[in-house]
């Protein structure tokens, strides 16, 4: 069979995607988009002897004879250009988040109804060992069914915020909420119960300094309560506390099973413990188990970012391409699952934190209502439907904070290429 033909925009994070294409054998790299000129060069330098071709325009680089496109580009941007590509014949693999407001929601899922391409939304956090294997678990009834979970994505972005945002007060990095980021912790709990969240009550961090002095105008953190569709609640947590955290813990009707955490060096998010009674009631005394789940593909994985997660995210999105059914990757009705919650907390946020209902987007009547509905902020130019982007409305940030955040970016670029 002929490899699938890739074409990737952004590279940045798309670089993952890249590497991906070059090692695999079911995957060629035909085309890289960047606008920024110099980060395409540099691509260009890495892989002279590849068949790649270059572009710095998306509607030049849309024109290429290729089956897929990876959105590596800004994450407020996703939409309008896997629509685009939609429509122009190629499948995309969106990377997070898939939308910025449910307008582009309701469109999105209207384009892949319409064109009948595979989106497929990149949430890797899903596929790290014990996520992964948290779904095979509970696919099977392990911990019977879920009542409670608890999942954290908390990465102290500092350090790399010169690199991440060039000092662009409208990099969307800049600009997002502080629920927006919310599909690395959710994520994997949706995929591994295949529940849809009904309602959400929204949380921020208010005290913000940290983000304040890199130009962050969010809030310092988000929390998520989402209630899933059987009643479960779930608390996700996500983005900048101090210390780093990936964990996932999931409660069922006859047992528990969590990730191991990063502080105890007891096997982080490539170790799960399982905890769990044969039925209902038992109430055994067993200790818990403690698995280092494995598959075939783990030694090639590894050699991907992510604790492996990069590898097995592309590799079944090029699966689902050739038609293997059981090729495991997220549709978009299930990207948006994970991704509404985060918007519409955000909405309980600014309303005093009421709970509010997460669309079900599937339904066209549902659609309906948000058909217009373009409120975020992300997007300068939104207009009336522009949001301030934390509950104490958007603060204003001295002009002398992006142009350090710049130079501190100029340095260590300039330190690199020396
Ligand atoms: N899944 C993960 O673990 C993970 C990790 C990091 C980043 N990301 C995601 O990857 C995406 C990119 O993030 P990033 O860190 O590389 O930084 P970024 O968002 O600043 O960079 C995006 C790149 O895309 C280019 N670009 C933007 N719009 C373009 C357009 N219309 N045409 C051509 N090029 C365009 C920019 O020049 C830039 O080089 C985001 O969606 C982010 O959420 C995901």
């Amino acid at each position: 069979m002929n490899p699938i033909r890739v074409g990737v925009v952004g590279v940045g994070r798309g670089k993952s995607m890249i590497e991906y294409c070059l090692a695999a054998g079911d995957a060629q790299l035909v085309a890289i988009c960047d606008k920024w000129e110099e980060g395409l060069r540099r691509q260009q330098e890495k892989h002279p002897e590849a068949q790649i071709a270059y572009y710095t325009d998306f509607e030049a680089f849309l024109q290429h004879d290729m089956d897929a496109v990876v959105l590596a580009n800004y994450a407020n941007e996703h939409a309008p250009l896997a629509i685009r590509a939609m429509r122009a014949g190629k499948h995309v693999f969106s990377e997070v988040l898939p939308v910025q407001n449910l307008k582009e929601a309701v469109e999105l899922i209207e384009a892949v109804e319409e064109t009948g391409m595979i989106h497929c939304y990149g949430e890797n956090y899903c596929y790290m060992p014990a996520p992964k294997a948290m779904k095979k678990l509970y696919r099977e009834g392990r911990v019977g069914e879920i009542e409670y979970a608890e999942c954290e994505y908390v990465h102290n972005c500092e350090p790399s915020w010169p690199h991440l945002t060039r000092g662009n007060p409208n990099h969307w990095r800049n600009l997002m909420c502080s629920t927006y980021y919310c599909t690395h912790s959710l994520g994997p709990i949706i995929h591994a119960t295949g529940l849809r969240p009904v309602s959400v009550v929204g949380f921020e961090g208010t005290k913000m300094e940290r983000n304040l002095r890199v130009g962050a105008k969010g809030g310092q953190f988000g929390v998520e309560m989402v209630t899933l569709k059987n009643g479960a609640l779930v608390k996700s947590l996500h983005t900048f506390l101090y210390k780093n955290s990936i964990w996932y813990c999931l409660y069922g009707d006859k047992g528990r099973m969590e990730s191991g955490r990063e502080d105890t060096q007891c096997g982080d998010i490539d170790c799960l413990y399982v905890n769990a009674d044969a039925y209902a009631g038992e109430y055994g005394k067993r200790p818990p188990e403690r698995l280092e789940p494995k598959d075939e593909d783990v030694d090639t994985a590894k050699k991907f970012g992510h604790g492996g997660s990069d590898y097995y995210c592309m590799h079944n999105f090029i699966e689902k391409l050739r038609g293997n059914p059981d090729a495991d990757t997220i549709d978009v009705y299930e990207a948006m699952d994970m991704a509404l919650p985060g918007l519409m907390a955000y909405r309980s946020i600014l309303s005093g934190n009421v709970p509010v209902e997460v669309p079900d987007l599937r339904d066209p009547a549902v659609r309906d209502r948000y058909r217009g509905d373009a409120y975020c902020t992300t997007n300068p130019d939104a207009g009336e439907y522009l949001l301030p982007t934390c509950s104490r409305g958007t603060p204003d940030i001295p002009a002398g904070v992006y142009a350090a955040v710049k130079q501190k970016w100029l340095d260590e670029l300039h330190e690199k290429k020396s």
